[in-house]
């Protein structure tokens, strides 16, 4: 059974969590793909700071019991992550970016010694046979020129702790109208259904 994480970030009713569902439910009806989801936006993660990234450097047997806590919450995202074969990233783009909530995820699953180590080569991904597909949902059209910085920002996260095989699906222009957001959608949803296939 091949396991699928599913994040979305979506902070309206939005598109993205769409696209997310139909994921999940043709994963559903094909069988062979075992879908778990997290709402990062009911997650709510902070930003990070400080004493939270403090407590990653600390031996896990040295930490305080504050430091135990704080460490609690990156390690359960890792480890969630390492328990899955794909990452879905159900992303819209805010402000020509990604959610804040979905960039304070990355900040806990990007963890050095954990997820990547730096070498003398540079840095080296450690999260080995997993692949990611990204579900991008934006208001205009950007894909595929300089304004689409949140794609190829996504990957080189991803490629960063070794997740270099990213399918991306795009529904673009899904604010320029009624029936260019209803074809973008129904353009995206195929292209999922053929991914999917190719998934199990
Ligand atoms: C705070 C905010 C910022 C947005 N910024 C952009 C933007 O920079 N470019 C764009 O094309 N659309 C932008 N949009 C439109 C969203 O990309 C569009 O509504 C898309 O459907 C968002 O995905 P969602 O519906 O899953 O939340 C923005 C929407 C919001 C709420």
């Amino acid at each position: 059974m091949t396991r699928a994480l599913v994040l979305t970030s979506s902070i309206l009713d939005g598109n993205s969590l769409a696209l997310a569902e139909h994921f999940q439910a043709r994963a559903v009806e094909q069988g062979g793909l075992e879908v778990t989801t997290r709402d990062l936006i009911a997650d709510d993660l902070p930003h990070l700071a400080l004493p939270e990234l403090s407590s990653w450097q600390v031996p896990a047997e040295e930490r305080t019991a504050e430091q135990r806590e704080l460490a609690t919450r990156s390690n359960a995202l890792i480890e969630e992550l390492l328990a899955h074969d794909v990452l879905v990233l159900a992303v819209p783009l805010y402000n020509l970016g990604i959610p804040s909530q979905m960039k304070a995820w990355f900040d806990r699953v990007m963890r050095a010694g954990e997820t990547f180590r730096y070498t003398e080569k540079g840095p080296q991904g450690l999260v080995e046979g997993k692949r990611a597909v990204i579900l991008a949902a934006r208001g205009g059209q950007y894909a595929g020129t300089e304004l689409d910085s949140q794609t190829p920002h996504l990957k080189s996260m991803l490629g960063l702790m070794g997740i270099r095989e990213v399918d991306v699906v795009f529904a673009e222009g899904l604010a320029m109208g009624e029936a260019p957001r209803k074809a973008a959608l129904q353009e995206a949803r195929k292209a999922i259904d053929g991914l999917i296939q190719r998934l199990v």
